[in-house]
């Protein structure tokens, strides 16, 4: 039974390139589902793009002495380099800034204001008398009213992770270059989403899901609303850039939609301009007003409160108003099925810190290392349940004992071997001949697709890609008991049994780590000579609307299911085999920890 599974991963801000924390926090998660679902044979729409708004963009720009669309730009077309390297395989990576997005947006706005989820207030704000203008969310940092810590942002504190209110900051300082004004609070208004009234519903939508959240983000979610409950928040700000206020009245010109109120709208509105590109645009529907369909969240921790409470507030505020307004049709939104989000990655001990240039930038890492080798490490060291470390030793180390000794040298001496000594084709062997030992490994190899994928159905991903590795271990195992190398010499027809089971494993093992290692997977699908590849190809499109054009990063997909083990046929042709990974050499250690804080 095929489902329909929505992977929805976190909006990366345009105010900075993606380091290995951001990959391993939310996309390589993603995408290792995605992958698996595909495989499934699951209808699968694999969604994000680049969160183009708010004051991390301007202050980023501002700082650039840039264009805000110019530096926007530029880093959307950087990530779209990267997970194109690194196999991230969005359906459809966009941006906030498109058309589509604007509408999608300021439709669900309309639908929560026609449900009376929306007021106006008026309320002080920090203004700066110097520049004469207000100084939204990061324009402002002071000393953190919860925990204390100096230099926290107004609207999010990184020491403790509150959510904080901006007019309760202690000692604040406008960011804007130059501005030595004191800043002071002037009255404004705003509109309001009032989640005080969606309380109720949001620690219902929390506890029906406790059978699969994570308790890291359960947990935490929970005790945040029942410790402070769920207060009205502002949607909109004074600012120049983003998606205007849906409002004829006057004064609103200035103001737009309040970043994080829109970019999780993008869950939404990605899906749509997906369906618009693919040219079918109403197969949004399947992952949005399907009860069965299930919808996952991809993000990292500092993002939890916007994606367990916020968004599902949103969507349950709007009810059926959105696709009343969008399409005439009074059909609830479906809500989110999971939040697996993950904890932090540090590097070499410490917090990755751009400033600091204490960072393993994506791209740059791809200058030098494989995407599989990056991605596997990622995976094996995900900070799924706490904070976890990138540590160089360890990255050279796992490299050369587990993907080089264990899983690449397996592959490549058995295909090597196989292709000299029986003419490039699997050993043809009458199949009713195999031995106890061999039926034995297939059994175990065949009932890895269950344990891994039950760990892959769970979003357990680093115990997933462990079990994986340690059936590429039992292969070995076999192999060193039934030595093939040494038994080719006494009796062929007995080693070739050997080594059709040997093969025929790792076949089914190339499969099971394909989620994991496209890229490899993928190149020893080819050596085993099949006509349809594991995975579809990664290209990119210009899309234009009335903003102008914006790059989307798009995956064409392949059909059929392909989770399932080997049917390797006795005979089979193959291609010429060659190494999947390289050795690293001791010194990459030394070279990479001096880039670091340079
Ligand atoms: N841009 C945010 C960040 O980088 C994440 C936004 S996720 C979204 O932390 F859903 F709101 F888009
Ligand atoms: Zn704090």
């Amino acid at each position: 039974m095929s489902e329909n599974i929505l992977i929805a991963v976190a909006w990366p801000y345009a105010n900075a390139e993606i380091h290995v924390g951001n990959l391993t926090g939310s996309h390589l998660p993603g995408d290792i589902a995605a992958r698996y679902h595909r495989l499934k044979g699951n209808k699968v729409l694999m969604i994000t793009g680049t969160d183009s708004h708010g004051t991390p963009v301007t202050m980023s720009a501002d700082k650039l002495g840039k264009p805000v669309e110019e530096v926007y730009k530029s880093y959307h077309e950087g990530f779209i380099e990267l997970f194109q390297k690194i196999g991230i395989s969005y359906d459809l990576y966009t941006t906030t800034h498109s058309e589509n997005h604007f509408k999608v947006s300021q439709t669900i706005f309309l639908a929560l204001q026609k449900n009376g989820f929306l007021f106006k207030k008026t309320e002080p704000q920090w203004f700066s008398p110097g520049l004469n203008r207000f100084l939204p969310d990061r324009y402002i940092e002071g000393t953190c009213y919860i925990c204390g810590t100096e230099g926290a942002r107004s609207d999010q504190c990184d020491a403790c992770g509150n959510v904080l209110d901006p007019t309760k900051l202690v000692s604040p300082k406008s960011k804007v270059e130059g501005d030595t004004s004191s800043p002071e609070l002037r009255d404004t208004e705003h509109f309001y989403i009032d989640l005080s009234k969606l309380e109720p519903d949001v620690v219902k939508y929390l506890k029906d899901r406790a059978d699969h959240m994570r308790d890291t983000v359960l947990g935490e979610s929970l005790r945040k609303v029942e410790a402070e409950g769920l207060k009205p928040r502002a949607i909109t700000r004074d600012l120049d850039w983003g998606i205007p206020v849906p409002v004829d009245e006057a004064g609103w010109d200035t103001k737009k939609l309040y970043v994080w109120f829109e970019a999780v709208i993008g869950y939404l509105s990605a899906p749509i301009e997906w369906s618009q590109v693919s040219g079918n645009g109403e197969a949004w529907r399947d992952w949005w007003t399907n009860p069965n369909a299930k919808q996952f969240h991809f993000i990292g921790k500092d993002n939890i409160f916007f994606h367990t409470s916020l968004w599902p507030a949103e969507l349950m505020g709007v009810g059926s108003a959105f696709m009343e307004l969008f399409a005439g049709e009074e059909v609830p939104l479906i809500l989110p099925y999971d939040v697996p989000a993950n904890q932090f990655m540090n590097l070499e001990g410490k917090k990755i810190s751009g400033s600091r240039s204490w960072a393993v930038w994506g791209r740059d890492a791809l200058t030098r290392f494989d995407p599989d080798a990056i991605r596997y490490y990622l995976t094996i060291n995900m900070p799924e349940t706490k904070d976890s470390d990138w540590d160089w030793a360890e990255f050279v180390a796992r490299n050369n004992n587990e993907l080089v000794a264990t899983w690449g040298n397996l592959a490549n001496r058995v295909l090597a071997f196989c292709y000299k000594n029986w003419e490039g084709q699997v050993p043809d062997v009458d199949l009713s001949t195999l031995r106890p030992a061999d039926l034995e490994l297939l059994a175990a190899i065949e009932n890895g697709f269950n344990t891994v994928g039950a760990e892959l159905e769970a979003v357990h991903l680093r115990s997933a890609v462990g079990e994986a590795m340690k059936l590429a271990t039992v292969v070995n195992q076999y192999l060193d008991v039934n030595a093939p190398w040494s038994a080719i010499k006494v009796d062929k027809a007995e080693a070739g049994k050997t080594i059709y089971t040997a093969l025929k494993a790792i076949d089914s093992l190339k499969v099971i780590f394909a989620p994991f290692l496209p890229f490899t997977s993928e190149k020893l699908h080819g050596f085993f000579n099949y006509e349809t590849p594991l995975f579809g190809e990664q290209y990119t499109e210009e899309v234009s609307d009335s903003l102008g054009t914006h790059t989307v990063l798009r995956y064409k997909p392949v059909e059929g299911l392909q989770w399932k083990p080997s049917e390797l046929q006795p005979g089979k042709k193959l291609n010429q085999p060659g190494p999947l990974f390289k050795k690293l050499e001791i010194e990459v250690i030394d070279v990479e920890r001096g880039r670091l804080g340079k």
